[in-house]
């Protein structure tokens, strides 16, 4: 259940510090919830029509980059409609039985939350279907020509989903989603009312410039932003005896070497291997990869949206390509030898 450890300031990713943090900052009202516009009206219609039936909602799949929001969201939605929330996730359940264990567990109404959807093996999958659709588990007695199905009534429950991969779910637990919503980087202003928000939480004294300022930096994601500001506190209780000042910010950000679009160590490193190795790509994702030493998953999934979000890089049928404005960030001459088609210029 647990994402994997990241030791990267600017990732989205969960990692190590982040557990005690999202409890003490994670939103628990859709109202309280920054940003998302969209995703947050079809949501709450959702909820209060479920509510006025008196049924379960629709099952929920959340998908996009990591720390905007998916997790946050399931536990608004149990809380809203006032209805537990079990949770687990892709990997951790392994084989047909643990499913089937959590299944029988849950209560009429019940929210199962189920994180990193996209990483259940098929034939958990291949369980999941009727539950999803007919509230029903189907268990095979005993082996071979003798063998026989049964089939158990589940209550009617409402599966969460999670995914930081739509495209790498398969189709048919896809379709079984009664609504998908798709969770997009945040605003600027948005993340500035986050930070604004986490600071009245942590009793912290800061300017809006420097709220500005660790805005520009936070990737568009909430989680990012959060981190800063609790990396920014502890640098100014040190050093500014608690009060976070521009220049403060702008200090402890150095430190952090994050730099002003939040780019850090390892997305200068991507950019710079597809210009330099790869003379600016076309290059695909597992070349890349393995240039430096990451996996893919994890370039697609974690570094790659943001940067093609900043117009850095650009999807091609033939692999990845830096764009001017990357070369132009890193303070590269833009020199390129070949179009987008591979045809020289
Ligand atoms: N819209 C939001 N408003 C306020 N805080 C948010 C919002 N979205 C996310 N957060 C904060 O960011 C953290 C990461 O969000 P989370 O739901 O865990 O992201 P995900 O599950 O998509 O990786 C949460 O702990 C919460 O404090
Ligand atoms: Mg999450």
């Amino acid at each position: 259940m647990q994402e994997e450890e990241s030791p990267r300031i600017v990732s989205g990713k969960l990692g190590p510090e982040d557990t005690t943090l999202d409890a003490n900052l994670r939103p628990k009202k859709l109202d309280d919830f920054i940003g998302q516009q969209k995703v947050k009206e079809n949501l709450d219609i959702g909820i209060k029509a479920a509510q006025k039936r008196g049924e379960a909602i629709d099952h929920i799949l959340l998908y996009g980059p990591p720390g905007l929001g998916k997790t946050t969201l399931a536990f608004i939605i149990a809380g809203e409609m006032g209805v537990n929330i079990k949770v687990s996730s892709g990997p951790a359940i392994e084989r047909p039985g643990d499913l089937a264990a959590i299944l029988t567990n849950l209560q009429k109404g019940d929210v199962l939350f189920i994180d990193e959807v996209h990483r259940l093996s098929r034939i958990v999958e291949e369980i999941l279907y009727p539950a999803m659709e007919d509230y029903a588990l189907d268990i095979i007695l005993g082996k071979g020509p003798g063998a026989r199905s049964l089939r158990l009534n589940l209550p009617r429950f409402t599966l969460i989903g999670a995914t930081t991969r739509y495209a790498a779910m398969s189709s048919p637990l896809r379709d079984r989603f009664g609504s998908v919503h798709r969770l997009d980087f945040y605003e600027v202003d948005a993340i500035g009312s986050i930070i604004k928000r986490s600071a009245r939480i942590f009793k912290l004294k800061i300017d809006d410039g420097s709220i500005d300022l660790i805005a520009c930096r936070a990737r568009g994601t909430p989680r990012v932003a959060n981190r800063l500001l609790k990396r920014i506190r502890d640098y100014a209780q040190v050093k500014a005896n608690g009060v976070v000042t521009q220049d403060v910010t702008l200090e402890a950000m150095g430190k952090l070497e994050v730099d002003q679009l939040g780019l850090d160590e390892i997305d200068r490193k991507v950019m710079r291997t597809i210009i330099q190795k790869f003379d600016g790509g076309p290059v695909g994702l597992d070349t890349i990869a393995a240039s430096i030493s990451e996996e893919s998953d994890t370039i697609e999934g974690v570094y790659e949206p943001y940067l093609l979000q900043l117009g850095f890089l650009e999807r091609t049928p033939r692999g990845r390509m830096a764009t001017r404005l990357a070369y132009e960030h890193l303070g590269i001459a833009y020199k390129r030898g070949r179009s987008p088609q591979g045809s020289l210029w």
